[in-house]
């Protein structure tokens, strides 16, 4: 006779913190589209869903990669040719004194390698506020509480320096930097970059830098990574295909590891541990790697070109409408509007996806200051499907809140 078991299966009580409000907000995106209604998607930062595509050079090396038969495991931090591009590009950006390099799946695992390898119980580490979820994510799932700094809205979304100094902690091991940043766009001047490689020296910390975003620079000032500013400090850039490169699903991210070698040598050991403990991130893709970073460029000029068109759009529309303002997006392809409205953003967002079917994501799912409300735009989306969503959005707020 079997035996049914009584009891349910619960998950792991750490998990009560993982949140991620960009996937948990297409729930309700997809209840109203079995309803019929044809959604307005600004709320996914994934180029391939909107007039962007996978530069052919790079589909064909992971074609020639799958006949050639490297299909198999390849070595835990990548294979040579791609190592070689990662390191090239990095000299490229002036980044020296590079003490290891190694491919992930995705900049997320090489997040969840870089802070599991870093941090024990009672440790903590700065992230930005508002920052992307996956790092919040991440530190609940190795059960290390929050420590966040806020980004000055009122100084362009540059990270509030005197908010790190107070949040540094006898514990605090590092500091995550998300530069152009997500959600906000905002891009990091070199001396905000100079003053925090000074609070890192100062408090032996590591800095990690998330510039997946660094070739997505709207308008002409170029991107300067955090590693080329602090040679000597242990800094770790993470980079990857997704968002340059156009092809998130393939999976594709790395780490940079630079700084002096007998300080963050010991770091990396513990890095190397986990890579090897996952085997190796996806083998045929990573092929891509070195046409992507050697090759032709050129999709980046059209991409540009379309993301400072969409940007301005988006602009003209928070200056114009009522109870919404905007700081202008430098990078990446998000806007971080702010909203005066009588509710909660996450009532806000929800019935905007009930009402007038356009998903964008609650600025409480980022964090933001206390009192404060915004919603998060992915303005990928071409200019007719912008224009509809904005009119939709201005529609909903004159009726909501007039
Ligand atoms: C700041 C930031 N870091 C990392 C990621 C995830 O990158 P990947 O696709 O390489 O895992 C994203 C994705 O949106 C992002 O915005």
């Amino acid at each position: 006779m079997p035996v049914s078991q009584a009891r349910e299966i619960a998950p792991a009580a750490r998990l009560e913190n993982v949140r991620y409000a960009i996937r948990d907000l297409a729930c309700v995106a997809d209840e109203v589209a079995r309803q019929g209604h044809k959604i307005l998607p600004l709320n996914i930062g994934d180029p391939l869903n909107f007039d962007f595509q996978t530069p052919a050079h790079m589909i064909e090396a992971v074609y020639q990669a799958m006949q050639d038969g490297k299909n198999g495991y390849s070595s835990s931090s990548g294979i040579p040719p791609a190592l070689e591009a990662i390191r090239g590009e990095a000299a490229r950006k002036g980044i020296t004194n590079i003490q290891d390099v190694f491919v992930t799946s995705g900049v997320s695992e090489t997040v969840d390698i870089c802070l599991t390898a870093l941090l024990n119980p009672g440790d903590n580490l700065l992230t930005p506020c508002p920052d992307y979820p996956l790092y919040s994510a991440v530190l609940a799932k190795i059960e290390i509480g929050l420590n966040t700094y806020y980004l000055n809205e009122e100084d362009g979304w540059q990270p509030d320096l005197d908010d790190i100094k107070k949040k540094i902690t006898p514990r605090t091991r590092g500091i995550v930097l998300i530069n152009p940043n997500n959600p906000t766009g905002s891009v990091c001047t070199r001396k905000m970059l100079e003053q925090i490689a000074e609070l890192a020296r100062r408090h032996n910390l590591i800095i990690f830098t998330d510039e997946i975003y660094d070739k997505l620079i709207i308008d002409d000032t170029p991107h300067v990574a955090m590693a080329a500013v602090a040679p000597d400090v242990p800094v770790i850039t993470f980079g990857g295909l997704s968002k340059n490169y156009l092809a998130p699903g393939w999976r594709i991210g790395w780490g940079i590891a630079s700084g002096e070698a007998s300080v963050i040598k010991p770091y990396l050991e513990g890095v190397n541990k986990l890579l090897r403990a996952r085997l190796c991130a996806n083998h045929p893709e990573q092929y891509a790697i070195k046409p992507a970073l050697e090759g032709p460029q050129d999709h980046l000029v059209e991409v540009k070109r379309k993301l400072r068109s969409r940007r301005d759009l988006t602009m003209k529309w928070c200056c114009e409408t009522s109870r919404v303002s905007c700081v202008a997006p430098r990078g990446a392809f998000y806007a971080y509007p702010r909203i005066d409205i009588p509710e909660g953003d996450d009532v806000f967002v929800t019935e905007l996806i009930r009402q007038k079917y356009v998903t964008v994501v609650h600025g409480s799912g980022f964090g933001q200051r206390p009192g404060t409300k915004h919603f998060r735009i992915v303005f990928l989306p071409d200019e007719k499907t912008l224009t509809a969503a904005y009119a939709a959005i201005g529609d909903f707020m004159r009726k909501r809140y007039s």
